[in-house]
């Protein structure tokens, strides 16, 4: 069974306009709008009541998936990405693969989507910022791309690459980060199958906020490790630097795996907002998706390697 159905069942997933009415009534309930819903993505206090129970997974609308991003290529204004990233020209696109593999490729992104037909995979996307959703991505196994370069018997690590273009990205000509993005996995998180290269959503393409054409989803991680808008895939020897860790390495390791145990610095880690949801909910260990990764992780001190 694939991960995708052993973990958001098919009788869970709700219509578009499901949400769009429920939308309606958070709107006659008294709420400004959405926009005022979502506005602070600081983590707020558990109340005594909420964060009990797990309620179920669907899926977060696509108004709410690709008008709610973190893309600081753009700008660090979640609300604005998806206005300032219209334009961006997403072809011609190409991937190099290479680092320490017998096979070096470079790959036009078509030709990637027409070769490993994309399948759909609902996953939770938990936010280091303690918000989530839950999407319904396009994408195929990281794994089937890597196996195509095949990896050198010496490769521990995938390093991963967003295209540099402060033309088309105003937030790369802040100084406040070491652009391009970056971003690292070790190479068995890589091999597992829930790790993948999303090419859509909705059964579209990517919308450019949400990281087109290519991006990485690694569904038990906090979503900074699922970097957008890939040109670069290098194996490597040596654990990669990473944007966040070499930004502010005390509160961005680079293990970054979902953990409602170990705190954030500066917030708890214990619960989250599912966007669209005024309760809050318990945040689950790797995300929900332990019984497919702990073991990845056997004899590792989780609160060390954050
Ligand atoms: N990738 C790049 N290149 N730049 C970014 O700023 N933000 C990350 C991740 N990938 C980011 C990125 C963060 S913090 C999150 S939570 C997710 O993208 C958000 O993905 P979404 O906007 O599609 O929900």
């Amino acid at each position: 069974m694939s991960p995708f159905q052993s973990n958001i069942p098919s009788s869970e997933i709700t219509p578009k306009e499901v949400f769009l009415s429920r939308r309606d009534v958070l709107k006659a309930a008294g709420f400004a709008g959405l926009g005022a819903l979502l506005a602070a993505c600081a983590p707020q206090a558990v109340s005594s009541s909420g964060a009990q129970a797990a309620p179920p997974d669907v899926p977060n609308s696509l108004e709410d998936i690709s008008n709610y991003n973190n893309y600081y290529e753009f700008t660090v204004d979640k609300a604005r990405v998806a206005p300032l990233a219209k334009d961006f020209t997403s072809r011609p696109w190409t991937v190099e693969v290479g680092g320490l593999v017998n096979n070096p490729k470079t790959y036009d992104v078509d030709e990637l989507i027409k070769k490993f037909q994309p399948e759909e995979r609902i996953y939770r996307l938990r936010c280091v910022e303690a918000w989530s959703m839950v999407i319904p991505w396009m994408g195929f196994p990281l794994a089937k791309l890597l196996a195509e370069v095949e990896p050198a018997s010496d490769a521990k690590y995938v390093a991963f690459e967003t295209i540099y273009d402060p033309d088309q990205m105003p937030g790369q000509k802040s100084p406040l980060f070491p652009w391009p993005y970056r971003e690292g996995l070790r190479m068995d998180e890589a091999m597992n199958d829930l790790a993948i290269l999303a090419t859509g959503l909705y059964g579209d393409l990517l919308p450019n906020q949400n990281g087109a054409p290519i991006r990485l989803v690694v569904p038990w991680k906090y979503g900074f490790k699922s970097i957008k808008g890939i040109v670069r895939i290098e194996l490597t020897n040596e654990e990669p630097a990473t944007l966040w860790s070499s930004a502010s390495p005390n509160e961005y390791g680079f293990y970054a795996n979902v953990n409602p145990n170990v705190s954030h610095p500066r917030w708890s880690q214990a619960s989250e907002r599912r966007i669209g949801e005024l309760t809050r909910r318990p945040t689950l260990m790797f995300n929900g998706y332990a019984e497919q990764v702990a073991h990845l992780y056997e004899g590792m001190d989780l609160a060390k390697n954050y």
